[in-house]
């Protein structure tokens, strides 16, 4: 029996809520397999402030350290926004943990599952025959993490400042995750850049082409990111692979998630030279629905598929798991947020879904 470690950081609001359903899941994979996961729960987030006074506690990172892989539930909440920025969960926590882990490559996938084309926000006849978008999102640098930032203060003006900053060697090495993925799917990339305005994106133009030449068999196209986001609701049948630069990306995913249904559908893979890799739902801790038992956890359940895909190699187990969510889909099993009130539907609540997928498994 093979044993993976696997960090589990539940979070805030309905991280740990839906994260409970991807535990189920994986411990139904260890029945079926002959695999185990070693699993340590670590606070983080509002979590971490609350229990350890810090959003990124040090055993937290230990704990990570000593893993094959993190599995991330989601953190922040109106609780802790009023700490100093630094402090708070996004910034203490999520972007440090992405740093020091090296975690530079995001893939969100947007797959609409054909039971689900109601609850699209898009036409039918617009998604009709499905569409399948990986975002291929640069994860460690541009106006995220590039220096100076701050907030100053110049003759009594208070004003915040970011830069946006991509070295040659960042670029490209995200770019070849994007050409390497595409090779294995639809052999498209579309690069999504502001290179009309943005110096940061000149040089990511540049480099994506002269990375593009070594895969004549792969098709690219530049798109502007205000076209690329008006295109995904026009035609998202277009797109195969969208690589992006990290702001870019955040935007783009989110919008490509709800083509699917849901933020509670779009998991993701963030992902380190080798097989390292923490796997995060691309939504947030929904302060909104937090508590209700009420939120999807069908992210969180793909989220840990990814894990066992890219940094377990276990193929087999991933594409049980999508299978067994696309089966309860086809069940007309639905969360709040996917339900359309029509008849052959059955609204279920967070652990309810959990135990379906595990069931079809
Ligand atoms: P959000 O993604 O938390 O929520 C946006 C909307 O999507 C809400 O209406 C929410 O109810 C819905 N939603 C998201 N996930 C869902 C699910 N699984 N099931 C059903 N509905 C779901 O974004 P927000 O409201 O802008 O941010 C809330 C907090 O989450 C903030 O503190 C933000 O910084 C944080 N955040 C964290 C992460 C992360 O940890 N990876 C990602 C995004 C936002
Ligand atoms: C995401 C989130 C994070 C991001 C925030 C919470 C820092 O929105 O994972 O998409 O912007 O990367
Ligand atoms: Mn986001």
């Amino acid at each position: 029996t093979q044993t993976f470690k696997v960090a589990v950081l539940p979070g805030d609001g309905i991280g740990p809520e839906v994260m409970a359903e991807a535990i189920k899941v994986l411990d139904a994979i260890e029945k079926k397999y002959d695999v185990s996961f070693d699993k340590t729960m670590a606070n983080v987030g509002g979590a971490g402030i609350d229990n350890d006074g810090k959003a990124l506690p040090e055993k937290t990172v230990e704990t990570c350290r000593q893993s094959d892989a993190i599995l991330f539930g989601s953190v922040g909440g109106p609780k802790w926004e009023t700490l100093p920025p630094d402090e708070q969960p996004e910034r203490g926590a999520l972007l440090p943990l992405r740093k020091i882990f090296g975690l530079f490559c995001n893939l969100r996938p947007a797959i609409i599952f054909p039971a689900l084309t109601g609850s699209s926000s898009l036409k039918e006849e617009v998604i009709e025959g499905g569409f399948n978008i990986l975002v291929v999102r640069e994860l460690t640098g541009g106006i995220y993490f590039s220096e100076p930032k701050g907030v100053e203060t110049v003759d009594g003006v208070k004003r915040g400042f970011d830069t946006m900053m991509y070295t040659e060697p960042e670029i490209e090495r995200i770019t070849r995750v994007a050409f390497d993925v595409a090779r294995k799917r639809g052999s498209k990339v579309c690069s999504i850049d502001k290179a009309n305005v943005l110096s940061t994106s000149v040089v990511w133009r540049e480099v994506v082409e002269r990375v593009a030449k070594d895969y004549p068999d792969v098709e690219l196209s530049h798109m502007y990111v205000d076209n690329a986001a008006m295109q995904l609701v026009r035609w998202p049948k277009q797109f195969d692979v969208m690589l992006c630069g990290n702001m870019f990306g955040d935007i783009i995913s989110d919008e490509a998630a709800m083509l699917t249904g849901s933020l509670g559908m779009l998991p993701s893979a963030s992902l380190a030279e080798g097989s390292f890799g923490m796997y995060e739902p691309s939504g947030g801790s929904a302060p909104d629905i937090a508590g209700q038992g009420i939120a999807n956890p069908i992210a969180q359940i793909l989220s840990a598929s990814m894990m066992l895909r890219y940094s377990f190699s276990m193929g087999d187990a991933a594409d049980a798991i999508d299978k067994a969510v696309e089966t309860v889909l086809n069940q007309g099993y639905r969360t709040g947020d996917i339900y359309q009130g029509t008849s052959d539907e059955k609204k279920l609540n967070t652990c309810e879904m959990g135990d379906a997928i595990v069931a079809a498994l």
